[in-house]
């Protein structure tokens, strides 16, 4: 099975997440003890959506994130570039599109919001697929990411980085059809910028209005942002 490196191939990411589709969502949930759920809701509710505004959850994998979205009945189409994630979710009924988040397939300004759970770290360019995002919002629309960040408590900080490093490659193994990715999840959390810089990347690339709050002491962390009008 293969795995990603924090080169972030779009080709080796895309293929990756084709190997971990199958038990993607149990995965998900085994390896962050339940609380995957209320990280969506949580970025459901940052979002404000009302019903019949068009919303694109980008990186949306097997569409779980997404049919979050859709109980606020927005109209929420998912895209990914991993047919194979696509494919795993094909039983749940929300639009999906094929695409890449730094080459969206869709027209500027066709979105009231736009959305990316736990998709942003794992963009080749980030800062291209926030400009993506941005342009395919419209003038006043809303961003938030939900993606792991810097957990804020310092004695806390250092058991998840033991967590990270030890225990989530032996329960991916037991789990996924795929534990070589859950070494590159680990990775590319460690790697990934903390609170203030990446909202600062969000700031650079066409967002105003940025800001975040943390979930689970800074385990995820959500950044919100607007299209400025
Ligand atoms: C960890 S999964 C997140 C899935 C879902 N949003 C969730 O909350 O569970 C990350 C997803 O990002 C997708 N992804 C990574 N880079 C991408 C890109 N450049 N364009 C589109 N999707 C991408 C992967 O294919 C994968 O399905």
């Amino acid at each position: 099975m293969s795995r990603a490196n924090l080169d972030k191939d779009p080709r080796a990411v895309a293929s990756m997440f084709d190997g971990v589709a199958r038990r993607y969502d149990l995965t998900n949930t085994v390896l962050s003890l339940g609380r995957d759920r209320s990280w969506r809701r949580a970025t459901r509710k940052a979002l404000g959506l009302q019903p019949g505004e068009k919303v694109l959850d980008l990186a949306a994998g097997t569409a779980v994130s997404t049919v979050e979205l859709a109980k606020s009945g927005a109209w929420c189409v998912a895209a990914d570039f991993s047919v194979g994630m696509l494919a795993a979710g094909a039983g749940r009924d929300v639009p999906k599109v094929a695409g890449d988040a730094t080459k969206l397939p869709f027209d500027d300004g066709v979105f009231d919001a736009v959305t990316i759970s736990f998709g942003l770290r794992n963009v080749v360019d980030h800062a291209a697929g926030l400009r993506e995002m941005a342009r395919v919002t419209r003038p006043g629309g809303r961003l938030v990411v939900c993606e792991f960040s810097t957990p804020t408590v310092p004695v806390f900080a250092t058991a998840y980085k033991e967590y990270l490093m030890r225990a989530l490659p032996a329960v991916a193994r037991a789990v996924s059809s795929n534990p070589e990715a859950y070494v590159y999840l680990a990775e590319s959390i460690r790697a990934w910028p903390d609170q203030a810089a990446l909202a600062e990347q969000i700031a650079a690339s066409g967002w105003s209005d940025v800001g975040w709050r943390n979930l689970t002491g800074g385990i995820v962390a959500l950044h919100s942002g607007r299209k400025p009008v």
